[in-house]
């Protein structure tokens, strides 16, 4: 049995028919080609798999793709695409934040979020919003200073308390 998903991602109208065990991440990744949102413990522990359901951080992973019918959702791409990622990026790249880069859609997915909701993040803020967020790298601390240089940055360059 086909169930019918209706629902807005990445600013797009998305209509289409799927399993009703199919989850969000392999709705995104298999049908839909949005590949940024990653796959990695398929269990909601490593935060490869974020995305943000009506504006809100959720794990692709532990969502069915019926269940976002009637809501919005935004993947790495999207956040891409309309320019909310330029200075993160810019910033993990300028501090090697990332190795593998297996985790860095997810880190970005939270970081975004943290800096949405926290201008002034300190760095013990910046590590417990990234403690679902594993990088198996175990490159934290260039991703935490790439974090609290966009923080810096956005506010114009003015010293966030350590
Ligand atoms: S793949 Fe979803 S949290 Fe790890
Ligand atoms: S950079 Fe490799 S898992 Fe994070």
């Amino acid at each position: 049995m086909m169930v019918e998903v209706c629902t807005v991602i990445n600013d797009e109208d998305v209509r289409e028919f799927v399993e009703p065990r199919m989850s969000l991440a392999d709705f995104l990744r298999d049908r839909l080609r949005l590949t940024g949102t990653h796959l990695g413990c398929e269990m909601g522990a490593c935060g490869a798999c974020l995305v943000l359901l009506d504006g809100k951080p959720a794990h692709a992973c532990l969502v069915l793709a019926v269940q976002v019918s009637g809501h919005t959702v935004e993947t790495i791409e999207g956040l891409a695409e309309r320019g909310a990622l330029v200075d993160l990026q810019g910033r993990f790249h300028d501090r090697n934040a990332l190795q593998c880069g297996y985790c860095t859609s997810g880190m970005l997915m939270t970081a975004h979020t943290l800096l949405e909701t926290n201008a002034t993040p300190t760095r013990d803020e910046i590590r417990d919003a990234l403690s679902g967020n594993y990088c198996r790298c175990t490159g934290y601390e260039a991703i935490v200073d790439a974090i609290h240089a966009t923080a810096m940055q956005r506010l114009g360059g003015r010293e966030v308390s350590k």
